[in-house]
């Protein structure tokens, strides 16, 4: 299985208020998408983070808009003045992620979209795991749409590809859940581990890591993945929060 693939048609606007500079771009199925480049300052393992995190926690029933390869000519951006962009454009060349936009989205601020308790934890467990240090209330990269709550922006997770630290060091890494956007649930966590670390399976982690494609990374690297990941979700008490099960 792979995720599907679309070519960009038209350049629309960036969007500046992601320090990687996305752009809202049109495809070829005349879909309207988000898309993250992998020549952004933090390279393609951001774009790795984003496949194996948001297709994981999709699969798990939380709300992740569909996420989608796509081809970029940077012709498409000829017009665009700004010279930083056409810059990124022309790095960008080939495939890229697009993420499915959603429009009218707000970011979630507390006011709407509270998932409820047991909502808040999931997030908060889930999180943990893959050591997202990106939802906290400066930037909680979660959108409101329809009355509900999105999870975006998982570049920043599994940072542990970053410099390759053994899968060892990832299962111990602690998690600071008191700058999470949900740190008040962290009560309520430990109640529903063993329902999420028996969700996660060695086939549904294969499942998430296969759909990264090759241009991105290579098969030694699927099976680091793979062991990390699963080295972290044997060693829980390491970094669950809300303490000990
Ligand atoms: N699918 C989407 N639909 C609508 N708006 C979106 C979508 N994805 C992102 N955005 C908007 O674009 C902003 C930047 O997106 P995102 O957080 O994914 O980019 P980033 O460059 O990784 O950002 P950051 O600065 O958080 O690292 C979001 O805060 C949100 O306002
Ligand atoms: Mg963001």
């Amino acid at each position: 299985m792979s995720l599907p693939t679309v070519t960009a048609t038209r350049y629309v606007l960036p969007l500046r208020e992601g320090g990687s500079l996305p752009g809202v771009v049109e495809g070829n199925d005349l879909g309207t998408y988000v898309l993250k480049f992998h020549g952004a300052g933090q390279g393609p393992k951001a774009l790795v983070a984003e496949i194996i995190v948001g297709e994981l926690f999709r699969r798990l029933g939380l709300r992740v808009p569909d996420l989608k390869l796509m081809r970029l000519d940077p012709v498409i951006g000829k017009s665009e003045p700004d010279f930083e962009i056409q810059e990124l454009l022309l790095r960008s060349a080939g495939l890229n992620l697009a993420v499915d936009f959603l429009p009218g989205s707000f970011g979630y601020d507390g006011s709407a979209g509270n998932p409820g308790d047991e909502g808040m934890a999931r997030i908060l467990w889930l999180d943990a795991y893959v050591a997202n240090v990106d939802r906290s209330w400066r930037n909680t990269n979660m959108l409101v749409w329809h009355k509900n709550l999105w999870l975006i922006d998982h570049g920043a997770a599994l940072y542990f590809h970053h410099s390759w630290m053994s899968a060892e060091k990832f299962a111990a890494l602690p998690y600071d859940a008191s700058d999470h956007v949900f740190s008040v649930a962290a009560p309520a966590v430990p109640a529903l581990d063993e329902e999420l670390a028996a969700a996660i399976t060695p086939a549904l982690l294969t499942q998430v890591i296969g759909l990264v494609p090759d241009e991105w990374i290579d098969d030694g690297d699927r099976e680091r993945y793979f062991s990390h990941l699963t080295a972290r979700l044997e060693n829980r008490s390491a970094w669950l929060p809300g303490g000990a099960r």
